[in-house]
């Protein structure tokens, strides 16, 4: 592969070349062009024709939010929040996924002819390597210990690589959309440091709204007798993601100090990022809502992503029987 600068599109390979923006309107204008999109196209945008694969990649060009980490200033912080946000199980692990996130859509994106499709694939490495750098800049801001990051490794079957990231941050960013918000209202985080946070979290949104759409184009736009093969590969994806959240992840840094991630942290955080207590099936329901108003913005003939909400959708399901059920039980022993 390339230099990653090669693939990574039009974009400046620094991103303190993005030029600055010249006021405040400027930042707002940015911020509602990222969560609103609409093809001029009249019809339908049916997956696999060029229609569809265009409006894609528009919507991923035009929703580009022009934010500089370098310049965000991140709030000072009460001694006790510092603590709280320094103690969250997360932040090795969500550095080395953007830096595999980077690195995996870089070297899928090497691979597509499709000029459009490379295009949109390359800026969201492009931005997966932007969320690297805030999360850099925010770590030394806030002095995080950090396990040291592993090697980067070119993935040798960069499709496998590509599906394991995109259905990953499906799922991700999924129930990071409740957790944000449940953090928002709780206030359990100044509103300076959510509000930091909240481009990032939209643009997961378009990235996790560009996968649904390549993945159907995919679909659509191959040939039939490869078809088996790659549902097949699907399926084992999804099987490599459960067996990855049911482990923790256990790394000892260079003083020897255990640090252990949560796969899962985006379910089982609640507590540590929110004063409120809230049900699984009502966690569920949030996540749902803010996944729906997440999307709201955009054209509504682009595909949704439908896993994740179909996961929260059984759970919530599930969780709520398992309410009335003990319930009944409570009622019949009085
Ligand atoms: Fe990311
Ligand atoms: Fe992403």
């Amino acid at each position: 592969m390339g230099s990653l600068s090669e693939i990574y599109s039009k974009l400046p390979d620094s991103m303190d070349d993005l030029p600055p923006p010249p006021n405040a309107e400027a930042v707002e204008q940015a911020d509602f062009r990222a969560r609103h999109w609409q093809s001029p196209v009249t019809g339908r945008l049916k997956p696999g024709s060029d229609a569809h694969k265009r409006a894609m990649a528009e919507m991923f060009r035009d929703t580009f939010n022009p934010y500089r980490p370098s310049v965000i200033e991140w709030p000072k912080l009460a001694p006790e929040t510092l603590h709280k946000i320094v103690s969250l199980p997360i932040w090795d692990i969500a550095v080395q996924t953007e830096g595999k996130a980077r690195l995996r859509m870089a070297a899928y994106a090497a691979l597509v002819d499709d000029p459009d499709v490379k295009d949109a694939i390359s800026r969201n490495a492009w931005e997966e390597n932007r969320h690297k750098e805030v999360l850099a800049k925010m770590v030394a801001a806030y002095n995080i210990p950090m396990a040291p990051e592993p090697p980067y490794i070119e993935p040798k079957d960069a499709e496998w690589a590509y599906l394991v990231t995109g259905f990953s941050e499906c799922v991700d960013s999924f129930f990071a959309f409740g957790m944000f918000e449940l953090a928002k209202r709780s206030g359990f985080f100044p509103q300076e440091l959510t509000d930091t946070f909240e481009p990032i979290m939209q643009e997961e949104c378009r990235h996790i709204l560009l996968f649904a759409n390549w993945l159907a184009w995919y679909r659509a736009t191959m040939p039939w007798w490869r078809r088996p093969y790659f549902e097949l590969k699907v399926w084992a994806v999804w099987g490599f993601l459960a067996y990855e959240r049911i482990s923790l992840v256990r790394t000892v840094d260079d003083k020897g100090a255990v640090h252990t991630q949560d796969n899962n942290f985006t379910v089982t955080g609640t507590k540590d990022v929110a004063n409120i207590d809230i049900t699984l099936p009502d966690f569920m329901d949030l996540c749902l809502q803010e996944d729906e108003r997440r999307f709201a913005g955009y054209d509504s003939r682009l595909l949704r992503p439908t896993s994740a909400p179909f996961i929260a959708r059984v759970l919530r399901g599930a969780g709520r029987c398992w309410e009335f059920a003990s319930e009944a039980v409570k009622a019949n022993r009085r």
